[in-house]
């Protein structure tokens, strides 16, 4: 395969995942290693961030010669550094942007500090076949859900700003909390998605939250929902909570279809602001990313209805939807393709960067 340098050395240590990633000019990935910290946080149900950002310093190695073993490069090759500078666990941002700003220092690099939401936003345009990535539109609309953020957003020559946010939890937090409740083990959006599949959603119809003019998410009311009827369920049918936490066969079918249902409102919520907002003005392209776009009902949904609509509908590849520094790195390409000028190489890290609010 021919690379279109120059390549870029992405980095992206923003909560507990450890990741390198090398791209061309092209947006080919070339590697993308992610190192999860799942069994180190897994013993305390969630993320710890004191071990988040020791556990960075000590896989850096590792992973970093990793991505450019598989690349087939010498780290002399690359011509940029990018490093997620926002927002997420301060101590774990500062080893990745501490190390991504040593090496352009140290190879008189431009370097550029990518928020993380831009990197999530670009992702599905990357190809997961090595292929070059598909040519960004001007402006679109990206659907970033995650663990941390649900936000619609919209870029237009590279300006990225909020359209609907949530006024609460992410919708990744709310899957997570809801499997936690029943057991199983961290991060819970995938269990809870996979059980989900085997239930009813009859089972469970929660109440929605009510929308006046301003368009927002909301997830705290449909957690609450869910972890009320998880506490019924036990009461009535004396339900052990145990046996749920081994992800085996014999969960029960009353607790799957609880999952369904909520799985349903969780998706439905979604589709619904999707649905208001192209009413008023029409998407084109809708850019979708983020862990929980790895949910396979708001996949299925979302093919629907954006076929329905004549939507260009990018779904982010499974394998770059968690978090993933080929994001980051291509976030970078995208930049200097549009001739931004680097950050400078003393860029701090913040464990919040607000985008501007657009309220079109
Ligand atoms: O983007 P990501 O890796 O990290 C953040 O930036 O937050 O997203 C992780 C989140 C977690 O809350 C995880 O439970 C959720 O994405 N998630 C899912 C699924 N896969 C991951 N939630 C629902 N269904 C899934 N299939
Ligand atoms: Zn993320």
């Amino acid at each position: 395969m021919s690379l279109d340098h120059p390549l870029t050395l992405g980095i992206e240590t923003s909560c507990d995942d450890t990741a390198c990633a090398v791209v061309d000019k092209a947006g080919r990935v070339l590697a993308s290693v992610v190192s999860s910290q799942l069994n180190q946080h897994r013993p305390y149900g969630g993320v710890v961030p004191e071990i988040a950002s020791r556990e960075h310093l000590r896989n850096w190695p590792a992973v970093s010669h990793e991505a450019l073993g598989a690349a087939g490069i010498e780290l002399q090759e690359i011509a940029a550094v990018a490093a997620t500078r926002g927002p997420g666990l301060v101590g774990s941002l500062l080893v990745g942007l501490s190390l991504g700003r040593s090496i352009a220092w140290g190879l008189g690099l431009p370097f550029h500090g990518v928020h993380h939401l831009e990197g999530h936003l670009f992702s599905p345009f990357l190809r997961s076949d090595g292929q070059h990535a598909v040519p960004v539109p001007e402006s679109f609309e990206g659907l970033v859900v995650s663990g941390g953020h649900t936000s619609l957003l919209e870029v237009s020559r590279g300006e990225i700003s909020s359209l609907i946010e949530t006024r609460d939890d992410a919708m990744g937090e709310t899957f997570d909390k809801v499997g936690k409740r029943l057991g199983l083990a961290y991060p819970q959006g995938p269990r809870v998605d996979l059980l989900a599949e085997r239930g009813d959603p009859d089972g469970f119809c929660p109440t929605k939250p009510k929308l006046k003019k301003d368009l927002f998410f909301s997830y705290s009311g449909l957690k609450t929902q869910a972890l009320r009827a998880i506490e019924r369920l036990e009461q009535e049918t004396k339900l052990d909570v145990s046996r749920i936490r081994r992800d085996q066969d014999e969960v029960p079918q009353a607790a799957l279809d609880l999952l369904a249902g909520f799985r349903r409102a969780a998706v439905g919520q979604i589709l619904d602001r999707l649905e208001r907002r192209h009413n008023v003005r029409p998407f084109q392209t809708l850019a979708v990313s983020g862990g929980v776009a790895a949910n396979r009902l708001l996949r299925r949904e979302l093919d629907r209805w954006a076929g329905r609509r004549g939507i260009d509908l990018r779904l982010v590849p499974l394998t770059f939807s968690g978090d993933n520094a080929a994001m980051i790195a291509f976030a970078a390409v995208e930049r200097q393709r549009r001739g931004v000028s680097p950050d400078p190489r003393d860029v701090v890290v913040a464990s919040r960067i607000p985008f501007s609010r657009n309220s079109q």
